[in-house]
């Protein structure tokens, strides 16, 4: 089932999430309708406190990109379910991606995050992982595991950028 998604000022967003304790068809079922949330909006990750639900599980699908003008492909076996995640290690070195979000649809910039971390994690079932990772996963990851604690990645913008998107997003929200 597709949800709606919770948006950017909604306090929802600030919430701490909590630990699932249960790796049951409840938790199954919400893991399968954040999969279909996230294709629908056109999202690489989703959080379940984006759908309002405050446990501690995200998704990612980095999409493979295919031939030029052919959509990227996000198959469902190719998701990536983490439940109740723990940054274990994080380099020092730091990089900086575009980012954003569907919580704050339409915009983006870049943040800075650590290049690499470690993460362990738990699947659906319960069963026990560890992620190493150096790529764009290692971002989303970052950025996903934040929403759990309850942060979006606007609040990682210099000052003077952040006043700049409150103002332009102010405007937005009096437009729709
Ligand atoms: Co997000």
């Amino acid at each position: 089932m597709i949800h709606e998604i919770v948006i950017y000022p909604d306090p929802r967003l600030k919430h701490i999430s909590e630990a699932v304790t249960a790796f049951d068809g409840e938790l199954h079922t919400l893991l399968d309708d954040m999969y279909e949330t996230m294709i629908a909006k056109n999202g690489v990750g989703l959080a379940a406190i984006q759908i309002g639900i405050p446990r501690r599980a995200l998704i990612i699908n980095i999409p493979i990109e295919k031939e030029e003008g052919e959509p990227p492909e996000q198959p469902k076996e190719n998701t990536l379910e983490i439940v109740n995640p723990a940054i274990v290690w994080r380099s020092n070195e730091m990089v900086k991606f575009q980012e954003g979000c569907l919580s704050v649809p339409g915009y983006y910039e870049d943040i800075e995050r650590h290049a690499m971390v470690t993460i362990e994690y738990q699947d659906r079932y319960g069963e026990r992982f560890v992620i190493e990772d150096d790529t764009f996963l290692s971002i989303a990851l970052q950025h996903e595991i934040d929403h759990l604690d309850g942060k979006l990645f606007i609040e990682k913008l210099s000052y003077t950028k952040r006043k700049k998107f409150e103002k332009e997003w102010k405007k937005r929200d009096k437009k729709s």
